[in-house]
């Protein structure tokens, strides 16, 4: 993608597990992974597209395999900045939990209140290591991302519809005020 992504844009593509991979939402991402320096991606799954790769289940591919709020204040420690940021956590509750069950992990009320609250800890974490002028690429069932609060200005959403039913994947692009 040459030009930067409309506004606003609704595409249409069959679902696939692995959101990066979706042929609208890649060509989408692209446009910022392009022109990133250092890119981090706390709930990566099988995804190498950012320099940083985490996810909690072992037996991805990820670099490192911690709680995406323990990786993002390890990078802290390590001094680590980046300009970019794919947040593509789990989009529903029985997600988390099923993820949190698949490595034997247990699911608990903190847990249950951190997908409602938005994955708040993990989202003060990441503004933390984000410079400013940098951008988060949050993918989901709701549009809040970062917020203005944070200090986010919304710069792009692209819906994809599933077709039926199915949920469409929510993606927004949101950019940090300098
Ligand atoms: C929606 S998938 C990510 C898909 C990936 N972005 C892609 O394009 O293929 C969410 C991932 O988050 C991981 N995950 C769930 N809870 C996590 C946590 N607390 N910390 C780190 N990773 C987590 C899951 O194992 C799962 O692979």
């Amino acid at each position: 993608m040459k030009h930067p992504p409309p506004f606003f844009a609704r595409a249409w593509h069959t679902a696939n597990r692995d959101t990066l991979l979706n042929p609208p939402i890649k060509e989408w991402a692209r446009f910022y992974l392009t022109r990133s320096t250092v890119s981090v991606d706390p709930f990566a799954r099988n995804s190498s597209l950012a320099n940083w790769t985490n996810d909690l289940n072992p037996e991805t591919a990820a670099n490192f395999h911690m709680d995406a709020f323990d990786f993002l204040l390890h990078l802290k420690k390590e001094g680590v900045t980046c300009d970019l940021c794919i947040f593509d956590p789990p989009y529903s509750r029985a997600q988390v939990k099923e993820c949190y069950e698949g490595v034997g992990r247990h699911f608990g009320q903190a847990d249950s209140q951190g997908f409602t609250g938005n994955w708040k800890k993990e989202r003060d974490a990441l503004d933390s290591i984000l410079a400013p002028g940098g951008v988060v690429l949050s993918f989901g069932w709701n549009s809040s991302g970062m917020t203005l609060a944070r200090g986010y200005t919304l710069e792009s959403v692209l819906l994809v519809c599933h077709g039926g039913a199915h949920h469409d994947t929510i993606c927004i692009a949101e950019r940090k005020q300098s």
